[in-house]
């Protein structure tokens, strides 16, 4: 599995399994074990997706040493403050059944960004998180908050897809040092995006799927990719994509699928703020 060396010097895989939308139990442990199985070794979770407890038990399970998974969650936003993040981070860990995380992440841009972000300095400093990072912030919000404190993030995790490619957010990540991690690699389907024509024609090209062609693209723009699927045939799938490289025509192709507008919601619309904070 190829890594990316963080800001900081931890390692992360490129691929990684997201977890999103799978709150039963069973399924969720049976996915993560299945994933661990196919080579996975990233796993994205949050507080708000109610499966960290499932993941505990497929952790015990597979039978991997600790140190050879890379496990994500994050703080949701009613817990973004200084004492909100350090008693989340607890209760996080104990479902997780874990003594250190390798990634925490506050979640959404809401609440008390700035208090949240000093707890989590203090527990990477105790050594209870290896890499501490944020989530849909827009880089105006980040640079914020990377000028008004002492450790960078070494990650923002972004909707990142051929229909919305975040090419400015890329280029400032890049700027900053900071990895740019994509969540939605296939926009959950929607923009008809596995009926794309371009990129059912370059998948034909490499007799690949236009989930390859897209997790492929995404990780040759040194872009981490999580997709979530509970089929075992398509965590295969969506893993084979180190054997065949797109040319650079084709990645221009793709560039010019982008519409530069979220395929979900805007994080700076009053009403998603609202909607966020009563969920
Ligand atoms: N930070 C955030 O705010 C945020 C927001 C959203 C997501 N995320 C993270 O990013 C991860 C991925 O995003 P996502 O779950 O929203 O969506 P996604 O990975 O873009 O899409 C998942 C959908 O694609 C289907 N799928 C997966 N592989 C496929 C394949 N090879 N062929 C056809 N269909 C396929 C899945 O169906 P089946 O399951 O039926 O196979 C599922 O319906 C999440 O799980 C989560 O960890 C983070």
């Amino acid at each position: 599995m190829k890594t990316i060396t963080l800001n900081n010097g931890v390692s992360i895989p490129i691929l990684g399994f997201g977890v999103f939308q799978m709150s039963d139990f069973q399924e969720c442990k049976r996915s993560v074990l299945d994933a661990i199985e196919c080579g996975y070794r990233l796993i994205d979770t949050a507080a708000s997706y109610f499966n960290e407890e499932a993941i505990r038990e497929a952790i015990r399970e597979c039978n991997i040493p600790r140190q050879e998974l890379f496990i994500t969650t994050k703080l949701w936003v009613k817990d973004t403050n200084y004492e909100g993040a350090k008693r989340a981070f607890e209760t996080s860990l104990q479902k997780l059944g874990l003594d250190y995380l390798d990634l925490y992440l506050i979640h959404q841009p809401y609440n008390d960004v700035f208090g949240a972000w000093r707890a989590m300095e203090e527990l990477y400093e105790e050594g209870k998180i290896r890499s501490i990072g944020v989530s849909n912030f827009s880089a105006d919000r980040l640079l914020d908050l990377t000028l008004y404190n002492k450790i960078k993030p070494a990650i923002n995790q972004i909707e990142t897809h051929p229909l919305c490619q975040q090419i400015s957010q890329n280029q400032f990540l890049k700027e900053q040092n900071i990895q740019h991690q994509s969540w939605g690699p296939f926009a959950e389907g929607r923009g008809n995006m596995f009926a794309n024509p371009l990129l059912m024609q370059i998948g034909e090209n490499h007799n690949k799927s236009v989930a390859q062609v897209i997790l492929r693209w995404l990780i040759q723009k040194e872009i981490i990719a999580i997709p979530k699927t509970t089929s075992k045939a398509r965590m295969k799938e969506n893993f084979e994509i180190f054997d065949f490289e797109l040319s650079f025509e084709e990645m221009e192709q793709i560039g010019k699928l982008d519409q530069g507008v979220s395929q979900f919601f805007d994080h700076r619309d009053p009403k998603i703020i609202q909607w966020m904070h009563d969920r």
